[in-house]
């Protein structure tokens, strides 16, 4: 591989909780929300110098994606935003190795997209400015700018207040029926929210046990087989607690030790071949 080419890692991010606080008047719901990177598990970028702009899609869940902006591709996005930004010319390779499942409540098109800012920056060689790709990131989607933090947050606002948060380190088993769940949609049928409890700057397991993620009903009716999910890592020996993550229809269960959450991906993935599942830790 040429020096000039190089990989960003684009996590999965999971919410190990989602308290929905609020609506604003844009349209758009505050929220409480505790969320993780996986360590292991996510898509891959590969940046290479070139004087026109491309964008490749490869992957599991490749055919699933389409490459334009015009049909939504965050990654395609966020380059011609940062181009925009910095008055610099549209250039570059960029290969999207597409890991993750799409629509899937795990982050994958906001961290695709948080990986994009990150690796322009470095092929374009623009300034370090992490305010500007904040402010960028967060027009591309309410998760973007926790995706660029990419470890543990406490998100506030719309996802866009973020603080440094303390988390304990978790084997996680990630498990999709395969069903793509559209954020929006499930946000229309979100039918009641609560009000703000304030975040902490330590959580401990039985702090996020005793949370929710308040899109669970909402998700559920957009997509029933969450409900399956659920039930199914919850029926896994030594599962500690199943949720939901984001809207869905991704869902986690929490084990003590990573053998117990391979062990239980295993059994899941021989029960239900259709769905995909992957085992990782968070910290
Ligand atoms: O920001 P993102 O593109 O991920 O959001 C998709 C849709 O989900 C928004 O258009 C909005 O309808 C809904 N949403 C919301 N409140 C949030 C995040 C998303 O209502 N905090």
């Amino acid at each position: 591989m040429s020096p000039d080419v190089f990989h960003v890692f684009a996590p999965a991010k999971i919410n190990l909780f989602l308290h929905i606080t609020g609506k604003r008047a844009d349209g758009y719901h505050t929220l409480e929300s505790l969320m993780v990177f996986a360590a292991d598990i996510g898509d891959r970028l590969t940046f290479a110098p070139a004087e026109l702009f491309s964008l490749q899609v490869g992957g599991s869940f490749a055919v699933e994606l389409s490459a334009s902006p015009a049909d939504d591709n965050l990654v395609a996005r966020a380059a011609q935003m940062l181009a925009a930004q910095y008055g610099q010319p549209l250039r570059g390779a960029i290969t999207l190795q597409k890991n993750l499942p799409v629509a899937s409540g795990i982050g994958g098109g906001s961290s695709d997209a948080a990986a994009a800012l990150k690796g322009l920056v470095r092929l374009w060689r623009l300034p370090e400015e992490p305010s500007v790709l904040q402010a960028l990131a967060l027009r591309l989607g309410a998760d973007v700018p926790a995706c660029l933090h990419a470890r543990a947050v406490a998100a506030e606002g719309i996802g866009d207040m973020l603080t440094p948060v303390e988390t304990p380190a978790l084997h996680l088993v990630l498990v999709n029926p395969g069903v793509a769940t559209p954020t929006a949609a499930v946000f229309r049928q979100l039918e009641s929210v609560h009000p703000p409890g304030g975040m902490k700057p330590i959580y401990t397991l039985e702090d996020i046990q005793a949370c929710r993620n308040d899109l669970t009903s909402a998700a559920v009716s957009v997509t029933p087989e969450i409900g399956d999910v659920l039930a199914a890592l919850a029926a896994t020996p030594a599962c500690r607690m199943q949720r939901l993550s984001g809207s869905g229809a991704t869902c986690f269960g929490v084990y003590a030790t990573a053998e117990a959450a391979a062990e239980a991906a295993q059994q899941l993935k021989a029960r239900h071949a259709t769905w995909w599942v992957a085992a990782t830790s968070v910290k």
